[in-house]
């Protein structure tokens, strides 16, 4: 990358995540809103494919990449989970992974042999948007050659959808949750046998052209092509441009039933920062590997020869949630070394082209104990390598000796969540001078998405031994940073997840169940 390239997304990493005062200086209010949103996408006048509703209530290995793959692909993926109902009605739809306040930004696209379709989730069909097959040229936007995907997915960030509350924000939130959708695509994909392959680096243009999005207003953010069996996936010999392969198909233009503001017009930072991380010749397409935190200098706790049992991934999607509005642990015993297994292992086995193949997703992993059989309380850094668990040494300790860790969290978290009986809390630490020097702008989209893709794990893990994950962004990175011991500012903690076992809430909500063939 050249010098000075990745400014204008690191200065954002800078406000969005380091300073929440200015980052929620222009923030509305949800209620009685003008610029609110529809709550789905609608396309009007457009062919539409029925997905079987009889899914597997199972997840299991397929031979063939069929209707009923398909739709238990998409059910388990990004379908509608639970139906909420409280007074106000304005969080009413859950889905099989998290969103801040169910905004639900992300739109999901599928490329088929067949054509190019929106996943139109509430009636679990397909909407056709083109004919043909297209699989080709994402292959050429992402700088690959070898077999076609069984289907291309295109993860988009409808901003509008979030920005009539967060404003510029919206840009955080929205590729936080492209990454939440892109790990819970991969989960239910690898159960199901098949390989997905997460592409951060794309032409932008041909991408955007095909699937008829504008890019200011809802960009492509990842595309994920899911393969039949270990694909060997090459890097494309020829490199390609954005104009070059966007001249090679005609512009579409379906109709889509107007709603929410302009994006380009209301958050002019966002605006900037996306299109400063638009990619035009697929020859700046890079991967490398982040810096990790020193593992702190003291006696680890050896990760036990333990083997977490296999989760049944369907259930514990459908049993996943983020606890209710307001945040309050139930007091319960949850088996630590359960846990720790799962995270010790919970970095592999992702195909990114961010980092070198076989390379583990490029987050650290920290793991406050509050209250967790096996583990005594305290923060720990978890050790990718050996597994272990090493304390660390809180930058606040001189002025917050007594401070157990968990309130130590709760110090520089902005009130809201109760955190009495809290069982962990883990944070995901990003290396920022690795994704601003590999990825110039791009750099931002691609910390957050790898980071969302982690926490959907982490969530998951969760979900399995009974417990909410809420992830929560309003907390001062700083003083996160203190109390997890970061000394160089080039590490940032990107997610914080609150793990505890908690009830309904005020809330009534019941499951929106897949039918289930058996
Ligand atoms: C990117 C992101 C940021 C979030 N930030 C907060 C937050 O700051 N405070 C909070 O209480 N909840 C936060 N949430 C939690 C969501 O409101 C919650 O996941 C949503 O209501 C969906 O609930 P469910 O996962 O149970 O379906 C956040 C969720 C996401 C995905």
């Amino acid at each position: 990358m050249n010098r000075g390239e990745g400014s204008v997304g690191r200065e954002f990493l800078r406000v969005s995540l380091e300073d929440l005062a200015e980052a929620m200086e222009a923030r509305q209010s949800e209620y009685a809103n003008p610029d609110e949103p529809l709550k789905f996408k609608i396309y009007r006048g457009r062919p539409r494919r029925p997905l079987t509703t009889r899914v597997p209530r199972a997840l299991r290995e397929v031979e063939a990449f069929d209707g009923t793959a398909l739709s238990t692909l998409l059910r388990y993926g990004y379908g509608l989970s639970r139906q909420e109902f409280d007074t106000n009605g304005t969080w009413p739809y859950h889905r099989m992974v998290a969103s801040a306040r169910c905004l639900f930004g992300v739109q999901l696209y599928v490329v088929l042999p067949e054509g190019v379709h929106h996943y139109d989730a509430p009636h679990h069909e397909l909407v056709l948007l083109r004919d043909g097959d297209h699989r080709q040229l994402l292959a050429g936007a992402t700088g690959t050659a070898g077999a076609s995907a069984e289907a291309v997915f295109v993860l988009s960030g409808l901003f509008s959808k979030t920005a009539y509350i967060y404003r510029d924000y919206a840009y955080r939130l929205c590729t936080q949750e492209a990454g939440l959708l892109t790990g819970n695509l991969d989960l239910v994909a690898r159960s199901m046998g098949l390989r997905a392959h997460v592409h951060h680096q794309f032409l932008d243009e041909p991408v955007d052209k095909l699937l008829g999005l504008d890019r200011d207003e809802e960009p492509a953010l990842v595309v994920l092509a899911l393969h039949l069996a270990d694909a060997d996936l090459q890097r494309d010999p020829v490199p390609r441009t954005a104009a070059a392969l966007a001249a090679t198909i005609d512009p579409i233009s379906p109709t889509v039933v107007p709603s929410g503001l302009k994006v380009a017009q209301a958050c002019p930072t966002l605006t900037k920062v996306n299109r400063a991380s638009l990619r035009t010749d697929t020859a700046t397409f890079a991967a490398a590997e982040p810096v990790a935190p020193a593992v702190p200098d003291t006696e680890p706790l050896p990760l036990p020869p333990v083997e977490a049992p296999q989760i049944d991934l369907a259930q514990v999607l459908r049993e996943r949630d983020s606890g209710p509005g307001l945040f309050k642990p139930v007091a319960s015993q949850v088996d630590g070394i359960e846990l720790w297994a799962r995270l010790a292992r919970i970095r592999t086995g992702v195909t990114s082209d961010s980092v070198p193949a076989g390379a583990p997703v490029p987050l650290e992993i920290y793991l406050t104990v509050g209250d967790l059989t096996g583990i005594p309380a305290g923060c720990y850094r978890l050790d990718q390598h050996t597994g272990a668990l090493h304390p660390v040494l809180r930058a606040d300790a001189d002025t917050d000796a007594d401070t157990d860790a968990v309130t130590a969290i709760e110090r520089v978290t902005i009130p809201g969540p109760v955190f009495r009986d809290m069982n962990a809390i883990v944070h995901l630490v990003g290396d920022r001078d690795w994704a601003f020097d590999t990825f110039g702008d791009r750099g931002y989209r691609v910390l957050n998405q790898e980071a969302g893709l982690l926490a959907h794990r982490v969530c998951v893990a969760a979900a399995a031994q009974g417990m909410s994950g809420r992830i929560v962004n309003a907390y001062h990175a700083e003083g996160v940073r203190a109390a997890l011991g970061l000394a160089d500012p080039r590490h940032a903690p990107l997610f914080q997840i609150l793990l505890a076992r908690t009830g309904p809430g005020g809330r009534v909500i019941v499951p929106v169940e897949p039918e289930g063939v058996e």
